[in-house]
Parts: structure tokens; sequence; C-alpha cells
């Protein structure tokens, strides 16, 4: 379909498919504000000021624990994303909009409204439940009566699904994710190696030499603040370190897929056992995460290339393919249902 999109609003990251070249785009959900709400800068730019922009320059991130906190920045940044950089027209085009399912109808309403409140009126606005996208992106016959379990390991929150015959059988989102790794480095270095580095600096260390399983035997040198000199200093820092660092992140993480496995209906676990977990998010791209878990549950877990964009791809083939048209819904319908 020419002109439409289908869009996952993520804490981190804003994800885009683009129906008149069947491309993605994957931009930082950033903006940069100056005079208190004017939009100084977004996406990517606005990024890289974070942690470095003088105090006259705020960056933020519109979404918050999967829920939309500033609505008429993101509305703004959503105009600019889609007209600007994407060259496309929100007038008249036909969106799908991936919104959490453990939230209320009021907060799934608003991703709609950042579309169908605005000047520029869409063709038409559905949302699709995150979960439901993601496994369609990964290739799953979401409309079969077996179970399947999606989980969802984001920035901010966690989205551990069970699905069956195209609806959501459980789904809880917790508000912890890849963020919350990156802090308890930023905690763990200060309080044992009085070393004071930025979030950013703990998300690279994380993605280049974090491990879910103890001894990856990477090192990574970074540039931090001693506590004691207050002077910038170079440390060295091995995989291991980063390990004990989020020993406890991953342990909940675990505790909480065991915690909806054993909610699961048995008929249902059965075929979870079958086919294995699936695991979808930038998250779950923390090196040996799938060996946890499958060590962990005793369950196969998949994982996929790219599963930042398992749930944005979902979404392009609810566009697309007249197949799974219906798993993407107007607000209307079905509040009124
Ligand atoms: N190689 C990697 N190892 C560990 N974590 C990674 C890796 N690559 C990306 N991440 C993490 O993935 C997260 C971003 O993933 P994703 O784009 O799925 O989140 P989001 O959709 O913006 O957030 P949410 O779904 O919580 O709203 C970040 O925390 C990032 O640090
Ligand atoms: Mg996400």
């Amino acid at each position: 379909m020419a002109n439409s999109f289908g869009i996952d609003i993520g804490t981190q990251n804003l994800k885009v498919f683009s129906g008149s070249n069947n491309q993605i785009t994957n931009i930082k959900n950033a903006i940069a504000i100056v005079n208190k709400n004017q939009m100084y800068a977004y996406g990517d730019s606005a990024y890289s000021m974070h942690e470095k922009a003088p105090e006259s320059i705020q960056v933020s991130f519109p979404i918050v624990s999967g829920v939309i906190a500033d609505f008429d920045n993101m509305q703004t940044m959503l105009f600019e994303v889609l007209e600007h950089d994407l060259k496309g027209k929100i007038k008249g085009s036909d969106i799908v909009v991936a919104v959490p399912t453990d939230i209320t109808e009021v907060e799934k309403k608003a991703f709609a409204d950042l579309f169908s409140k605005s000047k520029n009126k869409p063709h038409s606005v559905r949302i699709c439940e995150k979960p439901i996208a993601s496994a369609i992106g990964m290739g799953i016959d979401v409309s079969e009566p077996t179970g399947v379990m999606v989980v969802d390991l984001g920035a901010d929150t966690t989205e551990i699904s069970v699905i069956s015959l195209g609806g959501l059988v459980l789904s809880e989102l917790l508000p912890f994710g890849g963020n919350q790794i990156d802090e308890s480095i930023v905690t763990y270095l200060k309080r044992n190696y009085n070393l004071v580095i930025g979030q950013k600096t703990a998300k690279q260390l994380k993605e280049e030499i974090g491990s879910a399983i103890e001894g990856r035997g990477e090192k990574l040198t970074v540039v931090g603040r001693d506590v004691v000199s207050g002077l910038p200093i170079e440390m060295e820092i091995e995989s291991d370190v980063i390990y004990n660092a989020i020993r406890s992140d991953l342990e909940s993480f675990c505790t909480n897929v065991k915690l909806i496995l054993e909610k699961v209906p048995p008929e249902l676990a059965k075929d979870i056992v079958h086919a294995g977990i699936y695991l979808t998010g930038g998250t779950s791209k923390l090196y040996q995460l799938t060996e946890l878990f499958s060590q962990v549950t005793n369950i196969k877990v998949n994982a996929f290339d790219e599963p930042q964009e398992s749930c944005v791809r979902g979404l392009g083939q609810v566009l697309s393919d007249a197949k799974f048209k219906t798993y993407g819904y107007s607000m209307k319908t079905r509040i009124f249902k």
C-alpha cells in the first residue's frame, strides 16, 4: 500500500515502516527542548546531545515505560520524521501504530490520537498489539490454535505475552529493560571501582563486552571520572565485571518469564515447549541471553536477526497483506463493541 506507515514508538527507538518503498527506518526517540517547550532537535541528533548539552537545552524521551509522557512533542516529532525525513504525507495515509497490551484503553487510544488528532488527517488510523505484530514480523502464524510465547525485551519495558488464535491469552508489561541494565552498570562501577561513567558509556560496555553468562573474556577501555580525585581517568573493564553488575537484572528477567510460564494453561504450555520461546526487542541481543533463558526455563529459545525491528516488520505486513489486516483495529470499534 503506497501511502501507508507502520509505526512502533519505543522508549528509545522509533521504528517506521514506509509503504511507499517498503523500507524500515530506525531513529532515536529523543527530543531536545529549548525555552521550556520549543523543539530544538529530534531523533539521533537530539540523542547525541544527551548527557552533553548545556542547561539551556534539555534532552528528553517522550515515551516513558511504554506509554506517551509528552504527547505534543511526540506528535511534532512524528510529523517531522514522516513528512520531512521520509518525504511522506500523513494526510490521506493509512497508519497502523503498535501499542503495548498491558496498558489502559485510554493510554492505547492516545497512540491513535497522535495521528487522528493532527491537522493532517490520515485516511485511517489503526492500532495493533505489539506482541502480535512482533510475532507476525517473526513469521509466526498467529491465527493457529497454538500457544506462542513472545518476550519483547526493550529499553524501558519488558513485555511477556502468550498468543493463541490471534488473541492474547496472557500479557504482562514490566517497567524495566535495557536502560535499567545500563543504570546497574553505572552504579556498580561507581561503587566498586570509584569510576563515574555516563549512561551512554554503560550502554556501550553492555553491548560490546556484556554477557548473560559468565566468562565472555572481552575487555574495553573507557573514560570516566575518578570519584576520589575528581579527574578523568581511563580504565580497562572486563566482561565479567559487567556480568556481575547486571546479574541481578538478569535474574529478574528470568524470574518474570518463569512466573508467566507458571500461569500458562497446560495445553498451551505444551505448544510453547514444542515451538520454543520467541525473543524480540533490542535487549535480546545481549550476548548469550538466549542461552541463559533456555538454561533457566529448560525450553528452546528462538532469536532472530534484527530483533528490534520484528514489531515494525509485522506492522508492515498488517498494512500490506490481506491475511493480517484484521490484526489492526480502530479504537472506536473496539471500545463500543
Ligand atoms: N548488542 C546489544 N546487547 C545488549 N543490548 C542491546 C544490544 N543492542 C541494543 N541493545 C539494547 O536494546 C535496547 C533498545 O531496544 P528496542 O529498540 O527494542 O527498545 P524500544 O522499543 O525503544 O523500547 P521499549 O520497547 O521498552 O519501549 C537498548 O536498551 C539497547 O541498549
Ligand atoms: Mg519496543
